[in-house]
């Protein structure tokens, strides 16, 4: 704790008298204080969690209790910080922490849903990679009884989970195991089998949310080791995104998180090609059984949609996400819809 201090204040005075040390130093702050992006997907679904219809409600009612007063200092630069301290119908006005939200809700309903098919069908290990503040070795205890379950995470937010968890949620199940791992270092296969991971046994492995952060040759032999560790019947749960949302990012820094994503230090570095996603997946020895892009009408039509079938974050009757009026530049508004004619809304 006391060097940590230290390197705190280190890093404050050096970062104000040079551009270039303050970027190193900003990047190795980042390196051990928590993934603030783990935070924000956590306070999304926190968020989310409180929507008062039930059919469009984020599942996840664990994570409201993980984002405290001191996580939400962490995200202070997003607006979910906020959008938690105030009334849910006052905080999800804000359209990036609403927007969040409502991608969160997909997120974690469709994962929840794939977790549970695969379990009963037979899976008894979970591996959580880049769990971040995951709740479902919590959540899912009584689906995962008898089962092993591993969150395998960097050591600085992983070590935070293990302090503020137990405080939040309670002790953690009896089955959890946590493993540190650098996926631009480390070598999964070894972490896991130290760890206790059993290779002939049917798993579920989830990747949510991670695959963006990590160098391409990382994501690779993550995947290229899950596809040679598993047992037959095994499955991997994750998103991605593609090299044409990076290089629309490049040529649009100010769009959305992205300086902000760059400041935590977490910026996004990775996307699967345009097109092609299942040959991608394929080299690496991964079948793809299942592809949902999640702002299209099917993930709509499966998890946001309400009773009254209207959909959750859209105007009655409107088929797309609503344009923010007079804040979308044509060349943005132009580069959103090539991007979705090269990849057939797969992005
Ligand atoms: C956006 S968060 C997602 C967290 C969680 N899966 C969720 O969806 O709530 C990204 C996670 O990836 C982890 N991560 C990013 N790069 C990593 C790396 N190179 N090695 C290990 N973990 C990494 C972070 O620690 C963080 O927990």
């Amino acid at each position: 704790m006391v060097a940590g201090a230290v390197v705190f204040r280190g890093v404050m005075r050096l970062g104000d008298a040079s551009g270039v040390v303050g970027y190193r130093l900003r990047n190795l702050m980042a390196n051990l204080l928590p993934s603030r992006t783990s935070l924000m997907v956590a306070a999304a679904r926190a968020l989310g969690s409180r929507e008062p219809d039930e059919s469009v409600r984020n599942p996840d009612y664990l994570a409201d209790r993980l984002l405290g007063p001191e996580e939400r200092v962490l995200i202070k630069e997003h607006p979910l910080s906020e959008a938690l301290g105030k009334p849910y119908e006052e905080g999800r006005a804000d359209p990036a922490a609403f927007g969040t939200t409502v991608m969160m809700l997909v997120r974690t309903k469709f994962i929840d849903e794939r977790v549970r098919a695969a379990v009963e069908s037979g899976a008894t290990q979970m591996v959580i990679l880049g769990a971040g503040f995951d709740t479902r070795a919590y959540r899912f205890a009584e689906l995962l009884k008898g089962k092993r379950v591993f969150e395998v995470d960097s050591e600085a937010t992983q070590s935070y989970k293990r302090r503020r968890a137990p405080e939040a949620l309670g002790d953690p199940p009896a089955n959890l195991t946590y493993v540190t791992i650098d996926f631009n270092r480390d070598k999964l296969g070894e972490v896991l089998r130290r760890a206790g991971y059993k290779r002939g046994e049917k798993t579920v492995f989830t990747w949510e949310g991670v695959s963006m952060y990590v160098a391409a040759e990382g994501v690779r032999e993550t995947l290229r080791t899950i596809a040679t560790e598993a047992a037959p019947g095994s499955v991997l749960i994750m998103d991605y995104t593609t090299e044409g949302v990076l290089e629309f990012m490049q040529k649009f820094p100010s769009m959305g998180p992205v300086s902000m994503l760059k400041a935590w230090g977490e910026p996004w570095v990775f996307g699967v090609p345009d097109t092609e996603q299942a040959e991608f997946f394929a080299e690496l020895g991964l079948d793809m059984a299942e592809k949902l892009p999640m702002y299209g009408p099917d993930s709509a039509k499966r998890y946001l949609t309400r009773a009254d079938g209207t959909i959750f974050g859209r105007p009655t009757g409107a088929t797309n996400p609503p344009p923010q009026a007079g804040q979308i530049q044509p060349e943005v508004q132009a580069a959103i819809l090539a991007l979705g004619a090269k990849t057939g809304g797969s992005w």
